[in-house]
């Protein structure tokens, strides 16, 4: 990529894309300095792929297989072969509840970012914010995270923090974090669009920061 080449993100989701849609609407406003190459979603119906159609941007349903929790081996060869065909620099999950194992880690190694909506490596799994509401916690937040082999376990490249309130219910807890994904997700893949992210160990380092 020289100078000139913006950086091409390739973003994966299963619900209704909301990471997605602030992700998108910080590029259009020159937040952030990447084109999105294709978004892909393992559910046909998911509001991410109708976001996506919206804005014009390649958008296209890959069946997962047979598996509930992970693509099986010819989804994960259709999955890498769209985001290799897309020239993808980035993949940026959002909202995709499968998790990435094998060849497609061995594809884009370094290259996979997730966003969770808890302060990891608390609550990592499903749900992260009725764990945090069930464990009485009152500080939780949302991470974005490489992507590794483990579950929500890569090295860790930003968090925000969210208060729980007493009469916080699941739903009031998680549209609270989404806010603050919402702010948090479009920041990293910015820091990451300027190649000002790098990874020394677990840590993750922003230059300029
Ligand atoms: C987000 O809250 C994201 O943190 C969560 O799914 C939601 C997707 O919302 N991801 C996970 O729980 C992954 N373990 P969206 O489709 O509106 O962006």
């Amino acid at each position: 990529m020289n100078g000139e080449e913006k950086f091409r993100l390739g973003v994966l989701g299963s619900g209704k894309g909301s990471n997605f849609v602030a992700i998108a609407d910080a590029i259009a406003a020159g937040e952030v300095r990447a084109d999105v190459a294709v978004v892909l979603s393992d559910v046909e119906s998911a509001g991410i792929l109708e976001q996506a159609r919206t804005r014009n941007l390649l958008a296209h349903f890959i069946a997962p297989g047979k598996f509930r929790t992970k693509l099986d081996e010819d989804a994960e060869r259709a999955y890498v072969s769209a985001l290799c065909e897309a020239k993808v620099d980035l993949i940026v999950l959002a909202g995709f509840m499968r998790v990435l194992k094998g060849d497609f880690l061995r594809a884009f190694e370094g290259r996979i970012v997730n966003i969770h909506p808890s302060l990891l490596p608390s609550f990592p799994g499903l749900e992260a914010w009725k764990q945090a509401l069930d464990h009485g916690v009152k500080v939780t937040g949302c991470t974005v995270h490489f992507v590794d082999a483990g579950v929500d376990s890569g090295p860790i490249i930003g968090q925000q923090t969210v208060p729980v309130l007493d009469d916080d219910t699941s739903a009031t807890l998680h549209g609270r974090i989404q806010q603050a994904e919402h702010e948090l997700y479009p920041a990293c893949v910015a820091a990451l669009a300027r190649r000002e992210v790098s990874v020394q160990g677990r840590r993750v380092i922003w230059r300029n920061h």
